[in-house]
């Protein structure tokens, strides 16, 4: 493949695969089994992101594992009803249609676990979006490092990546211990405590091992993943009773205590407006699993939202709603689906005002990317604001 044997795409992808293995230090390219791209978005990746995969998809590139997408920037059915520009959704669908050509599931999820990407333990991947290789890493036990969009995407192609990093058992152990002493009800407070972890460890890069938490939902979990990975840059960590690989440790020494007083004030920290002032609430950061969706059904039903509200999901999770008989629901309330996008990676800076979420990682973004106003509430309180 490096020689050009295989083609122009397969040796760019080569070649980024060498340079990184170099950098690292790998000694031995290894096969993956699945790969999962972020940089979707055309908001994000722009005209040279464009080029760039144009060129891969022009160079015969194809992908030699299961390789799904992050969300991109619209929902590819259902984008005008979200106020998306036609401008930009012409580019959005070029850039659909270059990984198409690349053989590419466009499947657009930050979920991919969810809807048929799912790694099993021990697996070696190479996944790019944040809180799925936090989740991948910590909760499934596959081992994946934290990928950018073209090294993911040159592991699709080649079907191996350098061996180094997280892929390595000596570079999993976890290096600091934190006891949380506080009660955490739902995703939201999942996303509180992730985020004073993250913000504990965003210098020292350590790997958590976190006591005290006697038990955590599928949703809970990728909340935390999500909040961890974008306050600390963490892609591992080892919960007690947990994760996978948790039992295998113990408590390293000197712990750091997470106590109630502080996960109120991490919560206190992502609220900077009145619950009066929000004029759009969104919910799936990540994106949302069935379960959260029949939530928001029940809590819609026969009633109507008075504000923007965007349920952002897979687009194979929106199918699921619809045989169930929760997307008409929802509908029928007025809220809206934005199935393969989220309320970062869609071109909405400016658009609003102030925005409602039980997510810690969507308010940090909505923030700093889109200059929203955040208001941070657990999930059924966020249902509940936008019936006001
Ligand atoms: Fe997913 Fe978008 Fe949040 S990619 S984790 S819903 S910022």
């Amino acid at each position: 493949m490096l020689a050009g044997s295989q083609g122009r795409a397969a040796q760019k992808a080569m070649q980024i695969l060498v340079a990184l293995g170099e950098i690292y230090g790998a000694q031995y390219m290894i096969p993956v089994s699945s790969a999962q791209i972020a940089g979707v978005s055309y908001d994000n990746l722009g005209e040279a992101g464009l080029q760039f995969l144009s060129e891969m998809a022009d160079g015969g590139g194809r992908v030699r594992v299961l390789t799904t997408l992050n969300p991109a920037g619209m929902d590819i059915e259902n984008w005008r009803n979200l106020g998306i520009p036609p401008d930009f959704a012409e580019k959005q669908l070029i850039v659909l249609e270059a990984f198409s050509r690349m053989g590419v599931t466009t499947t657009c999820s930050c979920t991919p676990y969810l809807t048929g990407n799912l790694p099993k333990f021990g697996e070696h991947i190479a996944w790019s979006e944040s809180s799925a290789v936090c989740y991948a890493n910590s909760v499934i036990g596959a081992r994946t490092n934290r990928e950018g969009g073209p090294s993911a995407l040159a592991s699709a192609l080649t079907g191996c990546t350098p061996e180094y990093g997280y892929l390595l058992t000596q570079n999993r152990n976890p290096t600091m211990t934190f006891q949380v002493n506080a009660q955490l009800a739902g995703t939201s407070d999942f996303g509180a405590v992730g985020k004073l972890i993250g913000e504990k460890i965003a210098t020292c890069k350590a790997i958590p091992f976190i006591q005290g938490i006697p038990s955590a939902t599928l949703e809970n979990l990728k909340s935390f993943c999500a909040s961890l990975a974008t306050y600390g840059g963490t892609a591992l960590f080892h919960m007690q009773g947990i994760t996978p690989e948790a039992d295998q440790f113990t408590s390293l020494g000197e712990k750091i205590t997470i106590t109630q007083a502080e996960l109120q004030a991490a919560i206190h920290s992502l609220n900077d407006t009145l619950e009066t002032e929000v004029d759009f609430i969104s919910l799936g950061c990540p994106h949302l699993s069935i379960q959260e969706i029949e939530r928001i059904s029940n809590l819609l039903e026969g009633r109507q939202v008075k504000k923007e509200f965007w349920i952002t999901t897979a687009r194979a999770t929106r199918q699921l709603s619809d045989r169930l008989g929760y997307t008409h629901i929802i509908e029928a309330a007025g809220a809206k689906f934005a199935a393969d996008t989220c309320c970062v990676v869609a071109p909405i800076q400016g658009r609003f005002n102030a925005m409602a979420t039980d997510s810690a990682k969507a308010c940090y973004y909505a923030s700093a990317k889109h200059k929203f106003k955040t208001v941070f509430l657990p999930f059924d309180e966020v249902v509940k604001l936008a019936l006001l």
